[in-house]
């Protein structure tokens, strides 16, 4: 028998205990705020961004949306952070990602401060987490963890498998896996053997980009298995990296998409919002 981990539940359970943070910082004349940066007209980014703004609202932290059109110049960018950066009553910015190409992400990314990187993007905040003292951590894995904390599952001396090594999600998740003391192995586009890789692992984190790539031959019976795939679908509708049908027949907790994991990067990004209002507040 298997159980569905609700993002949806764990995520109401974050929030609700952010919308209690701001109301005591609140009390204190401190308002969080967040701003969020979207360049171009990416659909999926304009939902991420909506709801993004959503829960802001439900948290009573006060949002600032800047949507700048694609041609967007790198100078017209970076003069929008410097101007949040300097703004003290922003506490948070993010700027969603993907960037349209003929923008430097890697250079907008590194110059929002770190206090304010409430995505933890910065390489400042990357050293923290690998180090393992860290302010903040990435929205997705750190959401991950808490559905994992949730559930009471321990990853200690559990193989977990990452597939996926991507900077947002792949490489921290592992980051933050090894930390609770699981063995950790990282497999991508180039992995060797990888079904035999994935048919080992206690815990199972999808973060591919393709629809339905784990499939239940490579799930070991009793696994975790984490879905961080968001795939649209010709029909229009939303698909997982992991052919859920198949393999929750065989796994002990699975997450579904929509409902997963998606609903608790959100939770974490207001989780994070108040950790840096906190941080600035000192
Ligand atoms: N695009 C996809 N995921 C993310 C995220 O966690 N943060 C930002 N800024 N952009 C994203």
């Amino acid at each position: 028998m298997y159980k569905i981990i609700s993002g949806k539940e764990v995520s109401e359970a974050v929030k609700l205990r952010v919308a209690d943070e701001v109301k005591q910082l609140k009390a204190n004349s401190i308002e969080p705020c967040l701003a969020v940066i979207l360049v171009g007209d990416d659909p999926a980014s304009r939902v991420y961004v909506n709801n993004k703004k959503k829960a802001c609202e439900f948290c009573g932290i006060r949002s600032l949306e800047y949507v700048l059109p694609a041609e967007t110049t790198q100078d017209e960018l970076v003069a929008l952070v410097e101007k949040l950066n300097e703004d003290k009553t922003v506490n948070g910015i993010l700027c969603q990602l993907p960037l349209p190409k003929h923008l430097d992400e890697k250079t907008i990314l590194n110059l929002i401060r770190p206090e304010k990187d409430v995505d933890a993007f910065h390489p400042e905040n990357v050293g923290h987490i690998m180090i393992g003292d860290f302010n903040f951590l990435p929205c997705t894995p750190a959401g991950i963890m808490e559905m994992l904390r949730y559930e009471k599952i321990d990853l200690d001396g559990k193989n977990c498998v990452v597939i996926g090594r991507s900077n947002i999600v792949g490489k921290p998740m592992a980051m933050l896996m090894l930390k609770e003391n699981a063995t950790v192995t990282i497999c991508h586009s180039r992995t060797k053997n990888l079904k035999e890789i994935v048919a080992g692992a206690d815990v199972i984190v999808a973060a591919v980009g393709r629809p339905n790539f784990v499939t239940a031959d490579m799930v070991k019976e009793g696994a975790v298995i984490i879905d961080v795939g968001i795939n649209r679908m010709d029909d229009g509708k939303l698909c997982g990296d992991v052919d859920f049908d198949a393999c929750k027949e065989k796994a002990s907790y699975i997450t579904p998409v929509p409902g997963g994991v998606g609903p608790m990067t959100i939770a974490t990004l207001m989780q994070n919002t108040i950790t840096a209002t906190k941080i600035q507040a000192k």
